[in-house]
């Protein structure tokens, strides 16, 4: 029996060039955004134990590592807040919205920067919304509420994007609402519409301080974020929140959950952001310290295989050495 002219795959595979020439896509450093923590707590730059190359930054040495990574060829950010002090109610915005307005006089427009909007860092409790009296519950529409607050001062502050990843029902027509009624209507929202309850979230709790304790009643975001085992809730979720008027929607983890990002991205007509979590990341990073495999081709494969699913966004820990990695691919 002859063979058809497909049995030899080989000859695409044979050479750099060849190989070159026969990929169906390309990574570009400018898909890509840089997770950034200012943490009000500390009074120098300090390293996040459980986050490689990872740190928690002051307002001063935020403003370098911007300027840093603007020179690595990295102008998005998504910023976290941790505040020093916890709460289970009227919050303190202001160091946000502080930082805010001196990243934006010092940059100005050469940076894009999306503000991380949850509660989880500033309540004693950790959960990312409003508990009731009796602590077992989180109330839906009174956390949206001052989601929706807090998300006015950020913008009123100067952040170009609002990034809600409360994962509560309704918060994303309630902040279009309160932006549009306060001519912010050029602030966008980028909505983790599908954030799933994960294990690899880990790292990022250290350095925020947002564990839900174990004197906790309610241990988990179980009843908040998505199940894994319920791919409709997730889709559903970013359907409503585009309904709602999201401007990017996002997959949380990544790897775990690349089914859903390709199916989404046939469905939608939005930009797909895929958000590589914090321990997503560590677990590589932990096996290039134990020189298992290479940092850089890690990080390239994982990214490709995000874009392969369909994400065009690219949330990563390394997204500051996206630029200088993708220069030298080996195909
Ligand atoms: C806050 C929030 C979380 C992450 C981003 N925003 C964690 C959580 O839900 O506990 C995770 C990011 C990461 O792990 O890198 N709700």
């Amino acid at each position: 029996m002859s063979q058809s002219y497909h049995s030899n795959r080989r000859r695409i595979r044979a050479n750099q060039h060849i190989r070159e020439l026969a990929a169906m896509l390309q990574l570009n450093h400018k898909e890509f955004i840089q997770p950034l923590f200012l943490d009000e707590s500390i009074s120098k730059q300090t390293s996040i134990a459980t986050l490689n190359e990872i740190n928690a930054d002051t307002l001063e040495s935020l403003l370098q590592q911007i300027a840093n990574d603007l020179q690595k060829g990295i102008s998005k950010f998504l910023l976290f807040p941790v505040p020093l002090k916890k709460a289970e109610n009227n919050f303190d915005y202001s160091f946000v919205t502080k930082a805010l307005q001196q990243i934006k006089n010092k940059f100005g427009n050469t940076v894009w920067i999306a503000a991380d909007v949850c509660l989880c860092a500033y309540t004693s409790h950790g959960h990312c919304g409003i508990l009731n009296p009796e602590k077992d519950k989180v109330l839906n529409d009174a956390s949206v509420k001052e989601l929706a607050n807090y998300s006015l001062q950020l913008a009123q502050a100067g952040t170009d994007c609002i990034a809600p990843s409360d994962m509560m029902d309704g918060r994303i027509g309630a902040i279009r609402n309160i932006l549009d009624n306060n001519q912010l209507d050029e602030v966008s929202i980028m909505s983790y519409s599908a954030k799933f309850s994960s294990q690899f979230y880990g790292p990022f709790r250290d350095a925020c301080k947002s564990t839900p304790g174990n004197n906790n009643k309610l241990q988990d975001r179980k009843t908040y974020q998505a199940s894994s085992f319920n791919k409709n809730d997730a889709i559903l979720s970013t359907l409503r929140d585009i309904e709602e008027g999201a401007d990017i929607v996002m997959v949380k983890p990544a790897l775990p959950y690349l089914d859903i990002i390709h199916e989404l991205s046939e469905t939608i007509q939005l930009p797909l952001a895929a958000y590589h979590v914090s321990g997503e990341y560590q677990s590589i990073e932990l096996l290039v310290q134990n020189n298992i495999i290479e940092r850089d081709k890690a990080h390239l494969e994982i990214w490709t295989a995000l874009k392969r699913a369909g994400a065009n966004i690219i949330i990563s820990y390394a997204a500051r050495h996206a630029k200088e990695w993708i220069e030298k691919i080996e195909y």
